[in-house]
């Protein structure tokens, strides 16, 4: 064991006070690149997609040339929401008072209103900044939003190894989990509780071939695979890759998949993890197994965080302690959250 730094961790207030969530969501998560699923729930031209990030209404629609477009789904007229369709459809239409847009979000027909009387291209939907990387649809809330391309381009040497392009998606699940979402990167981001918290997963992995890197906004730990132990597909060099972007989305590579997880935060005492699973052609069986094997690591975690989370707000805890050894992926992300917010 080295003598490397050990520093202090985040108090408990920033799991707690409803202050410091309002500030994280104002500061981080409205100018992050943030994953939001898989391109391929919307296929042909005319699909669409409604959601809610952070409490925003999302709308997003396969364009005819096949791009992605994302507006809010709020209607510029007063407010009203675009009616759900579950088709392919030509045209969004409110759901209010009728109002029609192109799938483009130009305001087509203002029900109600002499057209001559209008300016139109002010009352398009209004759009927001999104992206597709192997396969995966990121969104930006900014304006001005941060390049997307030198994280990503970054993230792609590292897992180079795995060619995750020709993976396909498989399916989601969620899990609902009562901690601030913090509470579950922290865990995410140490390996030091492999041992003690996860036994299966220590047999799967060799420890001491544990590792992690840290970059501007993410962070890589890796660790090699024990073939025997492990539900993924045996492969002679096999490393598993968990790659944390920040603010909130990770990405677990092992040989033939590809799980991200997306920490959503509901409020300063809940967030919900989405786990979506992407494969190669492999064997129905090895995927059954990867996702049984998945779900009783991420119990196993949901115990734990819930657990910390309750004691955060103990009187008998203030701050913690980080270790320069174990930690580090730690310390880097509780950094990024102090330097967001000032
Ligand atoms: S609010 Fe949409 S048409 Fe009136
Ligand atoms: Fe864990």
């Amino acid at each position: 064991m080295s003598n490397k730094l050990i520093t202090e961790s985040l108090s408990g207030k920033w799991y707690t006070e409803k202050r410091i969530f309002d500030k994280e969501t104002d500061k981080i998560f409205f100018n992050s690149w943030l994953l939001v699923c898989s391109e391929s729930k919307i296929k042909k031209p005319g699909e669409t997609l409604f959601v809610e990030i952070l409490n925003q209404p999302l709308i997003f629609i396969r364009q005819e040339d096949q791009s992605i477009r994302v507006f809010y789904n709020v209607c510029s007229h007063r407010g009203g929401s675009i009616k759900k369709e579950h088709k392919c459809v030509n045209y969004l239409q409110c759901s209010y008072h009728g109002w029609i847009y192109n799938l483009n979000g130009e305001l087509k027909k203002s029900r109600g209103f002499n057209s001559s009387q209008l300016n139109f291209n002010d009352l398009r939907l209004k759009e927001i900044d999104s992206r597709v990387w192997k396969g995966m649809l990121f969104i930006n809330f900014s304006s001005t939003p941060d390049t997307f391309k030198n994280t990503f381009d970054k993230i792609e040497e590292l897992i180079s190894p795995y060619k995750i392009d020709s993976f396909l998606f498989y399916k989601r699940i969620s899990y609902k989990i009562k901690c601030n979402w913090k509470v579950y990167l922290d865990n995410y981001l140490e390996g030091l509780h492999i041992p003690i918290v996860h036994p299966k997963l220590n047999r799967a992995l060799n420890y001491k071939s544990y590792k992690t890197e840290v970059f501007d906004n993410f962070s890589v730990q890796s660790g090699k695979i024990i073939n025997e132990n492990s539900p993924y597909l045996n492969d002679s060099n096999s490393y598993a890759y968990y790659v944390t972007i920040y603010p909130n989305f990770l990405f677990n590579i092992a040989p033939g998949r590809l799980q991200t997880n997306i920490i959503e935060p509901v409020n300063e005492k809940q967030c919900v993890v989405h786990f979506d699973y992407y494969f190669d052609s492999i064997e129905k069986s090895i995927i059954n197994e990867d996702i049984t094997f998945s779900d009783k690591v991420q119990k196993e975690d949901i115990l734990i965080c819930e657990k910390i989370q309750k004691n955060m707000s103990s009187r008998g805890f203030d701050k913690g302690i980080l270790s320069g050894d174990y930690e580090l992926g730690v310390k880097h992300f509780q950094d990024f959250i102090k330097k967001s917010l000032i």
